[in-house]
């Protein structure tokens, strides 16, 4: 599996966009493709391609401060679930980030994730609340500086 960067506009954004639609959106019900996805551009996009340059998993990163970065829209796909490929895209974000002096790593968490987070190092810093019409915490990780 090799980690690198998506360039917003480009065909692997739009294998990006069609992950997230299919892992993170239709089983809500919703359309990833009925959002406003025009502020994309500003955020850092990274996936996860096998051998046959297929992606398998992706993650946003949005700069907060020079210290920060929030996570979001993390999905790896639907047959490749529970293979240890969560996990190995979270890693080498954190990588890719701490050697730019980020130490601090937020996200909106679904419940349903929550554990998956803690098992890399996330705690819940928040009470719940509704995204997309269901229920997520928000959780965090600091580095060592
Ligand atoms: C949640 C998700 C990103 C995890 O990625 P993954 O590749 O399936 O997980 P990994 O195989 O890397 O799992 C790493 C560890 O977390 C555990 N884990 C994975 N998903 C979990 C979950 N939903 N709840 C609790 N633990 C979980 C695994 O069992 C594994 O534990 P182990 O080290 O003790 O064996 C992925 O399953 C997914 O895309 N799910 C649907 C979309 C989603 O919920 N995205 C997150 C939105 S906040």
């Amino acid at each position: 599996m090799i980690f690198r960067k998506i360039d917003f506009k480009s065909e692997d954004y739009e294998s990006e966009c069609a992950l997230r639609d299919e892992v993170l959106r239709r089983p809500l019900g919703l359309s990833l493709y009925d959002e406003d996805l025009s502020g994309e551009g500003a955020q850092l996009h990274f996936g996860l391609f096998d051998s046959n340059n297929t992606l398998s998993a992706c993650v946003i990163a949005v700069p907060v401060s020079a210290h920060e970065v929030k996570l979001r829209q993390m999905a790896v796909q639907s047959d490749c679930q529970l293979q240890g490929l969560g996990r190995r895209i979270l890693n080498d974000l954190e990588k890719f980030f701490e050697k730019q002096a980020v130490v601090v790593f937020s996200l909106h968490a679904r419940l349903s994730a929550l554990g998956f987070y803690e098992k890399s190092g996330y705690v819940v810093t928040g009470g719940e609340f509704i995204e997309v019409g269901i229920p997520h915490a928000k959780m965090i990780k600091r580095i060592a500086a």
